[in-house]
């Protein structure tokens, strides 16, 4: 969710405005209900502690506790209030990469192990869905991978084999079954989607009944691990467990300089409206670079039942583009070429994901740190079911259970293919965004109008200035708290990102997104004058 808004603000809009959105909300947080959940205030203890309520943290608690092991959940803000609020929630066994590209990297059984993990992914999740009576409009569907153009015609090829060696079950179609202006595609059987708000609400239920507890509003500060692992929240309580799971999506503990394995992507997303039934329910993805990802989700506005078509796309890496205005409009010009019938564009948003060196996540123990301090990122666009795995096999690693992917996740993994290319272009784009030469965007404070911020120069320091809608003016230093890139201002979500590894800050310069730890330095906004 972007910060500050609020899901109950959001709820109400909907049914007062014909244009339902508030700008940057996404749907989830639109069409469902904020659970009440406490912070933490006192020291506690448990088995295991989790921090961070997205779908991987809420996933392993739900089925650590399934286990019998005592579990504590700590978000700083809200379940679901990261990237799992702002996912369009395809839950998929089709890799965004695509499986010709995950045998490069993994061999013929890593890519089999890949898609036997996203496919028990999706069964696990159908499975809790159907045990805990949640209700987040699960539903199994077929997904559709477009290659339209003449030129990407052996890509399909390649792909379908590939894809069928890893053991899918996918179809070649020469046309697209709907009449949509797409071409030959392929079919893949039993994808599915769901409402992720809906469903973490229903894991936190879960998780209480089975005699878990979260606690929302409470930020994480210091991890120290050990035989017992001290766990310190900004509100000075501390949790002590046998062991801690960081699922903060980019973790807050990254030791073993993760951030050089994976690469941050802001990735944009509108939903449309469209007479209901026009559209058939599946998942659409075409092969344009950066790619297209389409499903339907029926909600209710203006009093009755209405298709939402929701389009994400228009992908850049963070904090290192221009234009993002022209990224929505450019994701409903697609939509229209198309598919028909699309109306009033009622949501736009936007979220962040991380790319990892090769297309997996990291799920396991946290290199360079006590062996019972474990970590997942590197959701690779696919974190729902990323997510999930994570759930299963950090499960599996603390009760001591073998699991057969162990080795394709261990966040230490070593991936010859794809580890130089990746570590020398993560130091290059590091080294050009890193020097204090960057220009100035404005060169007086005058410039910056309501609602836009902007980097200045006043002697050698560099600061960065932005505007409230109330023309208060906010100034902070411009150099990432991280490892000192000169961040840039995020138009669309009026946050400040950093284009190296993808922090993120809020105007004033609190922390949004690791793998920064700490805000932007505060300055006086005469310094920057
Ligand atoms: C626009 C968009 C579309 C996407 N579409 C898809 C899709 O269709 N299918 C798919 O599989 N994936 C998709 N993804 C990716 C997927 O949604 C994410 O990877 C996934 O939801 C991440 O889950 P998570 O639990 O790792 O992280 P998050 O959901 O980000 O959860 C991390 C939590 O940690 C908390 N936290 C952070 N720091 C602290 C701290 N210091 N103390 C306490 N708590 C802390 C945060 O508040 C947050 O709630 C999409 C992502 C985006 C942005
Ligand atoms: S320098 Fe690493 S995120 Fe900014």
């Amino acid at each position: 969710m972007t910060h500050g808004s609020s899901r109950r603000h959001v709820a109400r809009s909907i049914s007062q405005s014909l244009f339902i959105y508030k700008e940057g909300a996404p749907l989830w947080s639109a069409t469902s209900k904020e659970p009440s959940i406490p912070a933490l205030d006192k020291n506690i203890s448990a088995d295991i502690c989790i921090v961070g309520a997205g779908i991987a943290g809420m996933t392993t608690a739900y089925l650590l506790a399934r286990e019998g092991r005592s579990v504590i959940v700590l978000d700083k803000t809200q379940i679901g209030s990261g990237e799992t609020g702002h996912t369009t929630a395809h839950i998929s066994n089709v890799i965004d990469a695509g499986y010709c590209e995950i045998e490069v990297f993994h061999g013929a059984k890593g890519a089999r192990l890949v898609a036997q993990s996203h496919t028990a992914a999706i069964a696990q999740i159908e499975s809790i869905v159907a045990k805990e009576k949640i209700d987040c409009d699960f539903e199994r569907l077929a997904g559709y991978l477009f290659f339209p153009d003449e030129d990407s015609q052996n890509k399909l090829q390649e792909e379908w084999k590939a894809a069928k060696r890893a053991g899918l079950q996918v179809r070649k179609l020469k046309q697209s079954p709907f009449d949509f202006k797409f071409g030959p595609c392929l079919r893949f059987s039993q994808q599915a989607q769901f409402h992720p708000l809906k469903y973490l609400t229903g894991l936190a239920r879960a998780i209480k009944r089975l005699d878990g507890r979260v606690f929302a509003g409470t930020e994480v500060k210091e991890i120290k691990g050990g035989k017992t692992v001290k766990i310190g929240t900004k509100g000075h309580s501390i949790v002590s467990a046998s062991a801690v799971v960081v699922a903060t999506n980019t973790p807050i503990n990254d030791w073993g300089k993760i951030y050089t394995k994976q690469e941050p992507y802001r990735t944009y997303v509108i939903g449309a409206l469209v007479p209901v039934g026009t559209i058939p329910k599946a998942l659409y993805w075409d092969s344009e670079d950066p790619f297209h990802y389409v499903r339907l989700q029926r909600i209710r506005a203006h009093g009755k039942a209405q298709d939402l078509l929701i389009i994400g796309g228009e992908d850049h890496k963070t904090g290192q583009a221009e234009g993002i205005e022209g990224r929505f409009a450019r994701l409903a010009t697609w939509g229209r070429k198309h598919f028909p019938g699309i109306k009033e564009v009622a949501f736009r948003w936007s979220g962040q994901v991380m790319e990892s060196m090769d297309d997996v996540a990291f799920i396991g123990r946290n290199p360079k740190d006590d062996p019972n301090v474990y970590i997942v990122t590197g959701d690779s666009g696919a974190g729902i079911t990323h997510g999930t795995i994570a759930g299963m096999l950090l499960r599996d690693l603390i009760v001591g259970r073998d699991n057969p992917w162990v080795t394709l996740y261990d966040p230490a993994r070593k991936t010859p293919a794809a580890t130089d290319t990746f570590a020398r272009e993560n130091r290059k784009v590091a080294g050009e965004y890193a020097h204090w030469l960057t220009p100035g965007e404005v060169s007086t404070v005058e410039e910056i109008k309501p609602g836009m911020g902007a980097v200045i120069h006043r002697g050698s320091s560099t600061f960065a200035v932005s505007r409230d809608d109330e023309g208060s003016l906010h100034a902070c230093s411009a150099v990432c708290s991280h490892l000192g890139c000169i961040v840039s201002w995020n138009s669309t979500e009026h946050t400040w990102d950093c284009p190296c590894h993808g922090s993120r800050f809020t105007p004033d310069g609190k922390l949004l997104n690791g793998p920064a730890l700490g805000p932007l330095e505060k300055v006086p906004s005469k310094s920057a004058k």
